[in-house]
């Protein structure tokens, strides 16, 4: 099987370097005609001008790729850049959000008005693509969109809250958009990579960067967003690996509504927390579901 992505509209958010940059040459060289998105700037969301560098390599190559350089936190500028690739090719059917920023200190130390930034820029950023894309998806009938979220916040990293919250609202979004496109194929997926980029060349030591190339990830991206892409996945990937996770739920114990149910709780937390026969409930209310099943199974 060779994954393909010709006649399909790609948006790559962030794509002027690392992650994004190979993402947006991997689609193009499948086919995929592409918006390189990037407003350029440093690592901590500041300043820059948006590069066409990226957008000429691939047309040098025989790919068709236009440039945007709308800041993802600008609904407005964001909504325009879908329009010129409307206007150009006539629909969109993959949006890779991968824009991002740090702004790393301890959790003392961290500036709230930072912190704010940070969901800006991953969330609403996300959130702004996804709002300007969801109806075309749904009038075609087809949709692929990935959110980049991180192990920082699937498992927390020291000085991370404010990105690591970041990653995970992205997670809860695309649980809830998964289940609000698959009537008309929008498959939506988490993508967790772990790469060398200037994001992560101060936090590990160059043996480690050198196994971490950004490319590595990039065939993980493209099968979330491939014809035959999975929907509601979490994909883990880097240094040529790639896991799944899952937000998972024990089967726990019923406790009823005794007057000493803190007791209980407290004194059985090891049974509620064996992962024996854990499950993935297929939507919140189904998780909700359970529980009230229990109670009436256990009562009548
Ligand atoms: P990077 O800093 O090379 O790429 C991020 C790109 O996003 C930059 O080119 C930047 O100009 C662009 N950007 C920032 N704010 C923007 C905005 N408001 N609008 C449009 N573009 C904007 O870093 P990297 O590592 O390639 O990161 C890509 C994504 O992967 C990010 O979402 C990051 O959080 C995520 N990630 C990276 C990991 C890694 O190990 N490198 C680990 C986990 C997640």
């Amino acid at each position: 099987m060779t994954v393909r992505f010709d006649g399909r509209v790609a948006i790559v958010t962030g794509a002027g370097g690392g992650l994004g940059r190979q993402h947006a040459l991997g689609l193009a060289a499948r086919g995929a005609k592409v918006v390189i998105n990037d407003l350029g700037g440093t690592l901590d969301g500041n300043g820059g001008t948006p590069s066409a560098a990226l957008v000429e390599e691939i047309r040098a190559a025989g790919g068709e790729a236009i440039a945007s350089g709308a800041s993802v936190t600008d609904l407005a500028a964001v909504q325009t850049m879908i329009g010129e690739a409307m206007q150009r090719w006539g629909r969109i059917d993959i949006l890779v959000n991968n824009a991002g920023i740090l702004r790393d200190k301890s959790f003392t130390k961290m500036d709230v008005a930072d912190f704010r930034l940070v969901m800006d820029v991953h969330l609403m950023g996300a959130v702004h693509c996804c709002k300007a894309v969801w109806d075309i998806m749904r009038t075609q009938n087809y949709g692929r969109i990935v959110m980049t979220t991180s192990s920082s916040g699937l498992y927390g990293n020291f000085g991370q809250a404010n990105y690591g919250a970041a990653k995970m609202a992205l997670v809860g979004l695309m649980q809830t958009l998964s289940i609000e496109g698959a009537k008309n194929d929008i498959r939506v997926n988490c993508l967790a990579p772990t790469a060398a980029t200037r994001m992560t060349e101060n936090l590990m030591p160059e043996a480690v960067l050198k196994l971490l190339e950004p490319g590595a990830v990039t065939p993980g991206l493209l099968a979330l967003v491939a014809e035959d892409a999975p929907t509601r996945a979490i994909l883990c990937a880097g240094a040529g690996s790639f896991e799944r996770a899952y937000v998972t739920l024990t089967e726990g114990i019923f406790v009823g509504q005794p007057s000493d149910a803190v007791d209980q709780v407290v004194e059985r937390f090891g049974a509620i927390s064996d992962r024996t026969a854990e499950s993935v409930p297929e939507s919140g209310s189904a998780q909700g579901t359970l529980e009230v099943g229990r109670a009436m199974r256990t009562l009548a």
